[in-house]
């Protein structure tokens, strides 16, 4: 019996909100409205268009960067490869996607025309060392001499000076980080998605996985470009990363993006005395330390220590 009734008061209901809607453009307007308040969405930069030098106090070491947007760095670590680097670089290209190189500089002396080609598509090289030694075995003139050949073999092949290193494996002790910073200007660039591309065998599914569920905003991650199966992974690695609204950057483009104004220190120094864009190592007095990374050395020591 209240069937009649229900059916009744469903057609008024809907009437009357028809008539609301079609007769009130003002309805339809906050409809439109509600989403916008719900979720702001920053507007992510133009990677095009962002700096490629680092600040002056950026820190001495970066795992990820503190950001709530969707940018993001890719690193290809242990080439060039005279083969995959390439095949890697039509890939980034066809996406214009920019990422950065951390180059072995025997590698970089066999495969200058690729380290050149690398530069020449917009991409970032950075130091990687010579011989990828585990640096906590060396001595300071060994690791001096590492980076220093990588450094001087990087600008030969295409006239443009790395601005950061990784240390193989992760690997460094604090003192070496503070001589290196010194001696170079570099920061060291760890990473925190690991899709452990290296491990064998190790399938392009599990590569993009890994990649998919372990990215957020600021994220560094870790790939090799000397591996068949990192290369394949890439086209639906990055087109899923593409389709969930990440952008790309270089890591100094990040590190530069990231790094709030300086907010305690020196005044701005004027246009005369501003550092040069090429030059490659800041003035030592803007650098800080940052605390988060005495515990990502050691961890990504004990973990690489298997990695190629
Ligand atoms: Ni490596």
């Amino acid at each position: 019996m209240f069937l009649p009734r229900l059916l009744a008061l469903f057609l008024c209901t809907a009437a009357t909100l028809n008539a609301q809607v079609s007769g009130s453009p003002l309805k339809i307007e906050v409809r439109r409205a509600l989403p916008a308040e719900d979720e702001p969405k920053p507007a992510l930069p133009d990677t095009a268009t962002l700096p490629r030098v680092l600040p002056a106090n950026r820190k001495s070491v970066y795992s990820r960067c503190e950001t709530a947007l969707k940018l993001i760095a890719i690193t290809f670590d242990d080439g060039p490869d005279p083969v995959l680097t390439p095949r890697l670089l039509d890939l980034l290209k066809q996406r214009g996607i920019h990422a950065t190189f951390f180059l072995v500089g025997k590698n970089v002396a066999a495969f200058p025309e690729v380290v050149s080609r690398i530069v020449a598509e917009g991409h970032e090289v950075a130091n990687h060392s010579w011989s990828h030694p585990l640096f906590t075995q060396l001595g300071p003139e060994s690791v001096e001499s590492q980076l220093r050949r990588t450094h001087d073999a990087i600008v030969k092949a295409c006239g443009t000076a790395p601005l950061l290193y990784r240390p193989p494996y992760g690997a460094v002790r604090i003192s070496q980080r503070t001589r290196i910073e010194k001696t170079f200007g570099y920061p060291a660039i760890l990473w925190d998605v690991d899709p452990q591309d290296w491990k064998h065998p190790r399938s392009a599914q599990k590569v993009y996985d890994s990649i998919h569920s372990q990215t957020r905003p600021g994220s560094i991650i870790l790939c090799h470009d000397i591996h068949e199966t990192t290369i394949a992974a890439m086209p639906s690695t990055l087109d899923d990363l593409t389709a969930r609204g990440y952008r790309f950057a270089t890591v100094t483009q990040l590190i530069a993006f990231t790094t709030p104004p300086e907010i305690m220190g020196p005044p701005a120094p004027s246009p005369a005395s501003t550092t040069p864009a090429n030059l490659t190592v800041p003035p030592s007095s803007g650098v800080r330390d940052d605390s988060v990374k005495s515990k990502t050395v050691d961890v990504k020591q004990e973990k690489a220590l298997q990695s190629p």
